[in-house]
């Protein structure tokens, strides 16, 4: 295979998007490709098709080499195609392979039609361990009538990155994982690495399924960290005298621990961490194992989100007013999925509480599910006269800060800020 100058991705959402205008904005040719032609529509005439910071950036920087296109046979050109489709969650765990084997087929038709051969597969979205050999392999070599390996390549090339920071996450990982199906393949894609990261982070190349666990892995490893802080906060909070904040940080000192991740706050959410963490554990029962800590990060986080709601219906009573402050998983973003402050927002709704809400970033035209809520729609007006009887600060944007305890208003957060 040769060195890879022109690239297509399929798929331009939240980690697509930017993969695209990184890729355009290092100097390489890129098409991509989408089924939502208000997407293709935004790229084309330079313009961000979503929020995250230094998307609009990197758009108009790359805007001499970045494309965009409804038609799949527009990637025969490219030397090299990203597929990055959703990969929802099934119920028992498992991720769907239904995006990615809808969007990667008729591009292997194309590819067919052509007579083209050597085009490399990459597939970026997360898979359940043994999808890409088992179902995504097959199907393309039935498409393209040819071998994996020996007429085209495939690899698994996950990223890491947290929204709100995707762009800087891209370009300057720690870590750049390639599964390959073969040895030229991988190599097509770790010189395409070095061409595209301003740093110089570990590539970490083996098997596909290595790499697939390997994904999922890191995730459950995070979210066992962010849960141990949980336990650990229950505990303390049990003695009167334990500071959580205290400990974690001489804990997070001793170099085999480290500090990040290890912070006392609220439950672990967004679209990554606890479903990588379930499709852990469902990996493990597939071969007839058990994964007992990464389903002790999920009990632990289920746990927290509950003690949050019991420790708030200690403080106000139903019918009384109660603003919840960050409602998105984490700063930076609008996503609320699984977030702790939408847990919270929801379930004293439910309890007959009047729930007031407030973020950043999150908004009922962004996040749907916050049309049911009452907002806050000045926050400087708020925070001199929040007029509720409790304040509960969920996400840990810094500007809550700001808030000081009034007379009529008590401000709760399990955050450090
Ligand atoms: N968002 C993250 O933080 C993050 C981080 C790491 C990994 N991932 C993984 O990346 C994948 C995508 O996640 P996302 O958050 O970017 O999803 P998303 O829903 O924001 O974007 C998916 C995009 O794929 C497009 N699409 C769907 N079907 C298509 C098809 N047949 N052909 C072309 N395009 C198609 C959609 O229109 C959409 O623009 C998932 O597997 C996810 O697990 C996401």
């Amino acid at each position: 295979m040769n060195s890879i100058k022109t690239v297509s991705v399929c798929g331009l959402g939240k980690l697509g998007a930017c993969i695209a205008a990184t890729m355009a904005a290092r100097g390489f040719h890129v098409v991509g490709v989408d089924i939502d032609r208000e997407k293709i529509k935004k790229i084309n005439e330079g313009l961000a098709p979503l929020d995250e910071p230094l998307l609009a950036e990197t758009i108009r920087a790359g805007q001499p080499r970045l494309r965009a296109t409804l038609d799949p046979r527009e990637t025969v050109a490219t030397d090299a195609t990203f597929f990055i489709p959703p990969s929802p969650s099934l119920a028992d765990g498992s991720f769907s392979n239904e995006f990615l084997l809808k969007a990667m087929q008729p591009i292997a038709k194309a590819m067919k039609d052509a007579g083209k051969r050597d085009h490399l597969f990459v597939c970026s979205s997360t898979t359940t361990p043994g999808a890409v050999d088992a179902v995504l392999i097959p199907m393309l070599e039935r498409e393209l009538g040819g071998v994996c390996g020996q007429d085209f390549g495939v690899c698994y090339n996950p990223e890491f990155i947290a929204l709100g920071d995707v762009i800087n996450g891209l370009l300057d990982p720690d870590l750049v994982l390639i599964g390959e199906s073969d040895p030229q393949s991988g190599a097509a894609l770790e010189q395409l690495y070095t061409q595209y990261n301003r740093n110089s982070p570990r590539i970490a190349r083996m098997s596909i399924v290595s790499a697939e666990l390997t994904k999922i892995s890191l995730n459950s490893y995070i979210t066992m960290k962010i849960s141990f802080t949980n336990q650990l906060r229950l505990i303390a909070a049990r003695h009167p005298r334990a500071d959580i904040h205290a400990i974690l940080d001489a804990l997070g000192s001793d170099s085999r621990i480290g500090k990040k991740y290890l912070r006392a706050g609220l439950s672990y959410g967004g679209p990554c961490f606890p479903r990588d963490n379930r499709l852990l554990a469902y990996t493990a029962r597939q071969v007839g194992l058990e994964a007992p800590l990464a389903e002790a990060s999920d009990r632990i986080n289920e746990r927290t989100k509950q003690e949050l709601v019991e420790k708030v219906q200690q403080m106000a009573r139903p019918g009384e007013a109660v603003a919840v402050l960050g409602v998105s998983y984490k700063p930076n973003t609008h996503i609320t999925e699984e977030a702790a402050g939408l847990f919270l927002a929801q379930q004293l709704k439910r309890r007959g509480y009047r729930v007031l809400i407030h973020d950043f970033a999150a908004t009922p035209a962004n996040s749907p599910s916050l049309h049911e809520f009452e907002l806050i729609p000045d926050w400087d007006k708020f925070r001199n006269d929040p007029g509720v009887r409790l304040a509960v600060i969920c996400c840990p944007w810094p500007q809550y800060q700001e808030l000081a305890p009034t007379a009529g208003t008590r401000v709760f957060t399990p955050w450090h800020l």
